[in-house]
């Protein structure tokens, strides 16, 4: 672990630790004590003063650059939306889909909205075309490279995925930006499922878009998401989506026109999400007070040991081994996925599932007494397992 990260320092945060194993930030992160303040202070405002408009405002802009620094872009290529699905939509309804250039092809990894998107596009002249995982929770290269042609606009993956936690290497997110850019196609990244958990850097990844939002591993709220878009592709893409917040000029309130911004708020829509931005403002300090350098390897170092405790006691998971295809999501293989969600909750072990699955999203505030009491809960409800799966990674 790192000796500058003071875990019981973050923990301490968390009112409802050590009380809880919480182990479902992969639904929804933890509320911190600031970011309840954060409520409770706009509630003072409201109460008090009416409308805040400039502090809105100003909240609003406060995400925007909070987000641009932790992905390492500039902020006029961050759109701050209502939800991933509403950044993703503008996006979406800014392309053309008529001509030749009209296949989209989906990764199997994709939480439903960001296959639902593409699908509904169908209607506008899209084709998708979908790419399988393998039984080991990995999507071989091979199958992007056969479905990826000169007639793709978009590819759409998710960095990690939501069912079972099975990660997309960087190194092969690059080699499909490749393929996609080589076929004059645009890739898509979903990075909901890992942000917040690690360093996330877009234009490394060489992706064009990347879309996440607040209410997991950010520690903010729902009713918010981002939506990273490369500067230069900006320009080009006219969202039929509007309202005034898209706008060039906000207060030129002009009826007679359509101007939209230069920068990525043209994918944006109508009055911000005033009480979610300034819960996100203050999830987002906490984050940038730690950094995600040291967040990282707090995760990467409590799911590798959880993993090994797993392997111990002989129980199965569904991720594969290597670091760098696990995101913070371990999946336990189950017979009865709710009754072993319900059955750990009892123990105030909380997950969720998905599938067939039970997931355990672990965050920085999460540490080993945490993953102990996991598998112990685990082991006691053993008959809820899917003990037809070997113990060991990736067998679905
Ligand atoms: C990977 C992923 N993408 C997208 C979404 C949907 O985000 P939103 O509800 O903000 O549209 C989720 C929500 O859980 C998700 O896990």
């Amino acid at each position: 672990m790192s000796d500058s990260f003071d875990i019981a320092a973050f923990r301490s945060n968390f009112a409802s630790l050590p009380r809880l194993a919480y182990l479902n930030s992969g639904s929804y992160g933890l509320l911190a004590g600031s970011v309840r303040d954060a409520f409770d202070q706009y509630m003072a405002t409201r109460v008090e003063v009416g409308a805040d408009w400039g502090g809105w405002v100003g909240d609003l802009e406060s995400v925007r650059a909070k987000l641009a620094r932790l992905l390492a872009v500039d902020a006029d290529e961050v759109a701050i939306t209502g939800s991933a699905s509403s950044g993703l939509n503008s996006f979406a309804g800014a392309l053309d889909f008529s001509g030749k250039r009209n296949k989209v092809v989906v990764s199997n990894f994709e939480f439903p909205t960001s296959a639902q998107i593409w699908h509904a596009q169908e209607r506008a002249g899209a084709r998708i075309v979908h790419v399988n995982e393998s039984e080991e929770a990995v999507i071989p290269l091979e199958r992007f490279e056969a479905a990826i042609d000169g007639d793709t606009a978009i590819v759409a993956i998710s960095q990690v995925c939501y069912r079972h936690g099975g990660r997309i290497p960087d190194d092969d997110i690059r080699a499909i930006a490749d393929m996609a850019h080589r076929n004059g196609a645009l890739l898509v990244l979903d990075s909901y499922q890992i942000v917040g958990t690690t360093p996330i850097r877009p234009r490394d990844l060489n992706v064009d878009l990347c879309v996440g939002g607040m209410l997991k591993y950010l520690l903010g709220t729902a009713g918010i998401g981002f939506m990273y878009v490369r500067s230069d592709l900006i320009g080009d893409l006219v969202p039929r989506a509007s309202g005034w917040f898209t706008q060039a000029d906000i207060e030129a309130m002009d009826i007679f026109a359509h101007r939209p911004s230069p920068t990525a708020r043209r994918f944006e829509g109508g009055t911000p999400p005033v009480p979610s931005c300034v819960a996100s403002v203050a999830g987002l300090s906490l984050i940038e007070d730690i950094g995600l350098e040291v967040i990282g390897e707090q995760v990467r170092n409590v799911t590798r040991y959880t993993l090994e405790r797993l392997r111990d006691a002989g129980l199965p998971f569904s991720n594969p081994d290597a670091d760098e295809r696990r995101g913070p999501l371990i999946s336990i293989p189950s017979v009865d996925d709710e009754a072993l969600v319900t059955a750990l909750a009892k123990e105030n072990v909380i997950t969720s599932c998905r599938d067939g699955r039970l997931r355990a999203g672990f965050h920085a505030y999460n540490d080993e007494a945490d993953a102990d009491r996991f598998v112990a809960a685990l082991q006691v409800s053993r008959s809820l397992l899917d003990l037809s799966r070997q113990a060991g990674p990736g067998r679905f």
